[in-house]
């Protein structure tokens, strides 16, 4: 069976699975339910200067996929709305019941030396394992100059990286926010701030929609609202895009990375590992289906990497970052076409509409004699764009086939229909 231990930043866990900053991980009775379920991890819910934060009801809303299950979350809550002593108290106790778990604290205060340094002090007193600096709350946080509104300047994310190094010795881990333009900036910050590691993403900004009856957008607070944080399984292709990016940039290469976004199941989060994240937080899918599904995927996991092969997570983590390239480097000269499975086609017409009124008009309406239609791929007109195989109700019955390639591999940079390619090399 693979061994699913991890060491991320200097943190032991028993395996890679770590409950993300959130409802899930504030309070001792949550954690200690979660770890009893197999959570290798938790981070704390995020603290902050006493007087606690004040939520609002109501706080979350979503968005659905047409089989009714949740696809995005949104959520316009703060940080602990618990007093800090409380929290601390319950840290310590959660740590010593379960020394083998990692807990991480994470934290956001003002962008005050002084603040910085007290809390990191309060919290290595109780024995947890890291630090995760928030910056990346998007929502009512920035108002007050903190979150999102730090994680958007890169001097002050190292500023403030560098204050908690400086005072604490436990691993430092800069949670990211994706609401900037490039996240490569606020990663390199955190290295040169001294950053351990880096997670991301923490939640994007975003409105789920309006309720057209009260002219108003969700979730609703007396009939006001406000954008909030999207996460979920619709997040989960940006967080892995901005994972890549930290992981392939020279300047933040070998940075260990904590992967978050969509995270719902085994496959998920290998596919974060195999772009080099060294451990994965979840939040909305234990907030939708419970702390139990980690069981589901730390089998699931196991289950993969034993098939492929795989003894440890370090057998494939990072494995598809140098697949993972710019649009430049991509072969010209690789050419995929169309194919239908006559056997298995239903007949519905839909990669014919896609193709004839959007794409390249590469799919044959054949009329048969008995009323019906076939439907057959032009292979000259196909540029093997996938859309087809997208639009198909059924599984398998488009694939995509690959063409012997007559030339080399050819980049853009050298291909002669581009007129700035570089000639001589
Ligand atoms: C209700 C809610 C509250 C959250 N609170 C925090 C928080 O206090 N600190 C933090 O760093 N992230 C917070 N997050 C963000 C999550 O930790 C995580 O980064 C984000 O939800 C993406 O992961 P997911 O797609 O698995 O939900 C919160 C998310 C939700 C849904
Ligand atoms: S791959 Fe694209 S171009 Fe080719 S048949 Fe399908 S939709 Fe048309
Ligand atoms: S979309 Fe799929 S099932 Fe429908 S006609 Fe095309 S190939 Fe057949």
């Amino acid at each position: 069976m693979a061994n699913l231990k991890t060491t991320f930043a200097g943190i032991q866990a028993p395996n890679p699975f770590w409950l993300a900053s959130a409802p899930p991980t504030d309070k001792a009775y949550n954690v200690e339910r979660a770890y009893e379920a197999g959570w290798g991890g938790v981070v704390w819910k995020t603290l902050g200067e006493d007087p606690a934060a004040v939520n609002v009801s109501s706080r979350y809303s979503a968005t659905y996929d047409a089989k009714g299950q949740v696809v995005g979350f949104n959520n316009i809550e703060l940080i602990t709305d618990r007093s800090l002593e409380i929290n601390l108290r319950e840290i310590e106790a959660v740590k010593k019941h379960w020394p083998e778990q990692a807990l991480v604290v994470s934290l956001m205060v003002p962008c005050v030396e002084e603040s910085w340094k007290r809390i990191v002090k309060l919290v290595e007193e109780t024995g947890a394992d890291g630090l995760e600096l928030n910056f990346g709350c998007p929502h009512g946080m920035p108002e007050r100059g903190m979150g999102a509104a730090v994680g958007q300047v890169p001097d002050i994310v190292e500023q403030v990286t560098r204050w908690c190094k400086l005072h604490s010795r436990l691993p430092v881990i800069v949670k990211l926010t994706p609401n900037i333009t490039d996240i490569r900036f606020s990663a390199r910050a955190a290295k040169a701030g001294g950053a351990d590691a880096v997670s991301l993403i923490n939640t994007i900004n975003s409105i789920t929609g309006i309720d057209l009856d009260q002219m108003v957008a969700r979730p609703i607070v007396d009939g006001k609202s406000t954008h909030g944080g999207y996460c979920g399984p619709a997040v989960k292709p940006i967080a892995l895009n901005m994972v890549s990016e930290i992981a392939r940039d020279p300047a933040t290469f070998g940075l260990p990375i904590s992967g978050i976004g969509g995270i719902s199941n085994w496959r998920d989060a290998a596919e974060f590992i195999a772009l080099g994240a060294g451990s994965v937080q979840v939040c909305t899918a234990a907030m939708i289906h419970g702390f139990r599904i980690v069981s589901e995927m730390k089998d699931g996991l196991s289950r993969w990497m034993d098939s492929k092969g795989y003894e440890k997570l370090e057998d494939f983590r990072g494995l598809a970052v140098a697949n993972t390239t710019d649009w430049k480097y991509l072969n010209m000269n690789y050419k995929v076409v169309a194919n239908i499975n006559d056997d298995s086609c239903i007949g519905c017409g839909r990669c014919y509409i896609s193709c004839e009124d959007t794409s390249h008009q590469a799919i044959a309406k054949l009329p048969q004699p008995d009323g019906s239609n076939r439907y057959q791929v032009i292979e000259d007109e196909c540029v093997g764009c996938n859309l087809c195989e997208i639009t198909c109700p059924v599984s398998a019955c488009i694939t995509m086939e690959q063409r012997e390639a007559d030339k080399p591999y050819l980049s853009w940079i050298h291909d002669e229909r581009n007129p700035h390619r570089e000639v001589g090399h």
